[in-house]
């Protein structure tokens, strides 16, 4: 038994996720539980039983032991303040350990997770969503020498919650949306198709400071719904469609990039800045905001709460070095039958460039490796992936493999050194984990149809040896043979799931979809 004890962190609201730290590997892992209990969203504090709690902590504290060697011996477990898990002997029960503390509150826990991820010594961060028990919108300055995240400011207005409402209105977006947590990320795709309504802008800029519905109906003369009370089924709320609701959407979101630039216009424009919180995956307005500046800027992998149990550890901890945690994540599952299936399939080793010729002619393959991505966005460990310079290929992969939105784009990767030949930005830099939306170059519009979106922007990942030696590895051959080198990464997981955790459900999407070929730690799986 090791001399230092173990930590464990619990944040319970949505996104729940748990982070486990061991002191002697000075390793951090997290499991977003989504991604074990196989429900988008999942919320730990609420909608379950105290068994099903305790079940679920028991569950995760067995991985740690199992695939992180980390032992049931714990000093103490935080526990987010807020999502508050009652009656609080289940934790004590689980990690065997009375003490449950909680250092830090929901902001200043996105503003660590981002920090100690960042290279930076100091920053300016910005931490905005739609809100936790310290606000909505805080900004901090850090500074990692003195182990030193402190609050400057407040600003008592809920973007998050305002954008997910503009999102509510229109058709295409709201519609179909099993939760309402799904709302702002398809509107950031679908604002794309319209045009911003110029005269309606500084109304919605009012409405993100203020969330003033009503008044925002009355100001804008749009005839909205549910006047009285909007939260109560966002879902039920739309009003607009098709090129209408494509307008609102990108007046919604020019009016969320001028209020974010309104802000950040009052500070130092010099500092190094970080961007977290939920509103952090608004790819839109970060690459707004790198164009607009002269600064170097951070958005981690995972701003969104997937990343609170994870900052408020670091809080507790203080570490003295930057964290790389990009794929500690949720490891694979069921990886003791990974011979079973390999005998059960007849899968054989595969090389990089056989895989690259397997892409060149076209067809679709998911990639499955050990160290899941943190984060919501795939980034190469729980990926789809496959060649963009065919055209159908976006149509094929949202009606028979993905069973998405039509308006919904799909990412690239290249290596970060090729970037600049694809791509136009003001630098290259923090692209790793699908932050940022550049541009695709005039020359490659056509030749990259299947990840230019309609705006012409692409939510790129760029990779390097260190960040993602694979995929690396894999543009290194697909370069011999294609004079594009960029491939389309899409995440990895069954209709209306989570990013899949288990070769079963990356087998199941193999047999079940239109994807042709399962490579799981470089084995070759084909269709039964
Ligand atoms: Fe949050």
């Amino acid at each position: 038994m090791s001399k230092f004890k173990n930590i464990v962190s619990i944040f319970a609201g949505h996104d729940a996720n748990i982070t486990f730290y061991n002191p002697s590997q000075n390793e951090y892992h997290i499991i977003e539980l989504e991604r074990l209990i196989r429900k988008r969203y999942f919320r730990l504090h609420v909608d379950n039983t105290g068994i099903e709690i305790e079940n679920i902590l028991l569950k995760a504290r067995e991985i740690a032991e199992k695939y992180w060697n980390i032992e049931n011996d714990y000093e103490a477990v935080l526990l987010g303040s807020d999502g508050w898990i009652k009656p609080k002997e289940i934790i004590q029960r689980v990690f065997n350990t009375k003490k449950i503390k909680t250092v830090a509150k929901h902001h200043e826990s996105h503003a660590a997770s981002a920090f100690y991820q960042s290279n930076f010594e100091e920053a300016l961060i910005i931490s905005y969503d739609g809100g936790g028990d310290d606000g909505f919108f805080n900004i901090y300055k850090a500074n990692k020498s003195k182990n030193r995240i402190k609050r400057i400011e407040t600003i008592a207005s809920d973007f998050g919650g305002g954008y997910l409402l503009c999102a509510s209105l229109i058709r295409e977006v709201a519609e179909k949306s099993r939760h309402q947590l799904a709302l702002s990320g398809k509107m950031m795709g679908i604002c794309a198709y319209g045009n911003p309504q110029k005269e309606l802008i500084k109304y919605f800029k009012e409405f993100f400071f203020d969330r003033n519905y009503k008044k925002l109906s009355l100001s804008t003369g749009l005839n909205l719904k549910n006047i009285e009370n909007p939260w109560q089924d966002p879902l039920n709320n739309w009003t607009f469609e098709g090129q209408t609701g494509f307008n609102i959407a990108a007046t919604a979101q020019a009016a969320f990039e001028e209020c974010v630039l309104d802000i950040l216009n009052k500070f130092d424009s010099k500092e190094r800045l970080i961007m977290t919180g939920g509103c952090a995956l608004n790819v839109l307005v970060n690459e707004r905001i790198k164009s607009e500046f002269e600064r170097e800027i951070f958005v981690p992998p995972n701003p969104h709460d997937g990343g609170l149990s994870l900052g408020h550890l670091l809080i507790y901890n203080k570490p003295k070095e930057n964290l790389n945690i990009t794929y500690n994540g949720i490891p694979i599952l069921d990886n003791e039958n990974f011979t079973d299936y390999i005998r059960k399939y007849n899968a054989k080793k595969i090389d990089k460039s056989t895989i690259a010729r397997l892409l060149k002619d076209g067809k679709i393959i998911g990639m499955l490796y050990e160290g899941s991505e943190v984060g919501p966005r795939a980034l190469g460990n729980r990926s789809i992936i496959c060649d963009p310079n065919y055209p159908e290929m976006k149509d094929i992969l949202n009606s028979k493999v993905k069973f998405r939105e039509w308006f919904r784009p799909f990412a690239p990767f290249c290596k970060k050194e090729d970037a600049s030949k694809y791509f136009k930005s003001k630098n290259f830099e923090n692209l790793e984990y699908m932050g940022y939306a550049p541009t695709v170059k005039d020359d490659y519009i056509n030749r990259l149809p299947s990840i230019t979106h309609f705006d012409n922007t692409a939510r790129l990942q760029t990779v390097s040896e260190d960040s993602h030696s694979i995929f690396y590895e894999l543009l290194t051959e697909f370069g011999k043979i294609c004079d594009t080198n960029v491939l389309l990464n899409t995440s990895f997981n069954i209709r209306g799931m989570p990013i899949l955790s288990t070769i079963k459900e990356a087998l199941y999407v193999l047999q079940n979809t239109d994807i042709d070929h399962v490579i799981i730690e470089d084995y070759i799986f084909n269709k039964k």
